[in-house]
């Protein structure tokens, strides 16, 4: 006997810039099913992030959807990260606004992160945009003599060298605290599984290994300016209750500068990385 089939799930999708970016449109139920998780992880591979606009999901219902789009990474005690930079609600506010400058998530991690997928909950008057570049759109719209440049280029990554934009004058002490972590060489370009290529840059890229510092700071400086250009970037202005979720493998991101005081909360959590750099 034939299985009646369900009807496939109903919603639409908007392209939000011509290179990264995807918006879906569909009831929150809907969402927080899991019955799109399909099309949204296969989204997030081709277009780096996806929003879904006042979806307006609680705690619970963050992280029943971060599973459907793969293994959670339990951050918080099995609760959603809140990211604020006010010190008077987190420790770590001051680490935090390392996200004012283009980063990836994870590079001093093993693997980095896969995915993560930030919810709007309080807003700042001013600022607290976020921004995303296409890392594998900028990397395919380079010249064929910058890909043959940088194939095989490695980059040493430190903890150091993003607390200097925070604190350009460290005491010994502050600066034997940052060491502790270990540097990571990762390649400038990421050879994915799946064939295609991307850009590894951000605020943790300290200097390119065998180059000189000055053709080193020079070519990492010029490469995220390229990656960085308007059009490999969306900017997302937030309403409350906006879900956007990117992949963190294919773009870089950033806040835009909001005041310690501001009261912004976004609750984050985040996916776990099926793949390490190169
Ligand atoms: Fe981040």
């Amino acid at each position: 006997m034939l299985q009646k089939k369900s009807a496939p799930p109903d919603f639409r999708t908007i392209d939000l810039a011509p290179r990264i970016a995807t918006e879906i449109v569909a009831d929150r139920a809907t969402v927080l099913s899991g019955a799109l998780s399909g099309e949204i992880r296969e989204l997030l591979e081709q277009r780096g992030v996806v929003v879904v606009r006042q979806v307006n999901f609680s705690e619970a219902e963050q992280i029943a959807f971060t599973k459907t789009l793969g293994p959670i990474i339990n951050e918080n005690k099995g609760g959603v990260s809140k990211i604020t930079i006010d010190p008077a609600e987190n420790k770590m506010g001051n680490y935090i606004r390392g996200a004012f400058f283009w980063h990836i998530d994870g590079t001093m991690l093993p693997v980095p992160i896969g995915a993560a997928v930030l919810t709007a909950q309080r807003l700042a008057k001013e600022g607290g945009d976020t921004e995303f570049c296409n890392t594998y759109t900028a990397y395919d719209a380079l010249s064929d003599a910058d890909k043959a440049q940088i194939e095989n280029l490695k980059v040493v990554h430190s903890i150091e060298n993003t607390q200097r934009y925070l604190n350009p004058e460290p005491t010994y002490e502050e600066l034997k605290e940052w060491q502790k972590f270990p540097d990571r060489i990762l390649p400038l370009v990421w050879k994915h599984r799946s064939g295609r290529k991307s850009l590894v840059l951000g605020n943790t890229a300290t200097y390119i290994v065998g180059m000189g510092q000055r053709e080193s700071s020079a070519l990492l400086t010029r490469l995220r300016d390229w990656a960085t250009q308007p059009q490999f970037v969306y900017r997302h202005k937030w309403t409350i209750g906006d879900m956007v979720i990117w992949d963190n493998t294919g773009t870089m991101h950033r806040a835009t500068q909001y005041s310690l005081e501001s009261g912004r909360m976004m609750h984050r959590t985040q996916i776990g990385g099926e793949e390490p750099v190169g």
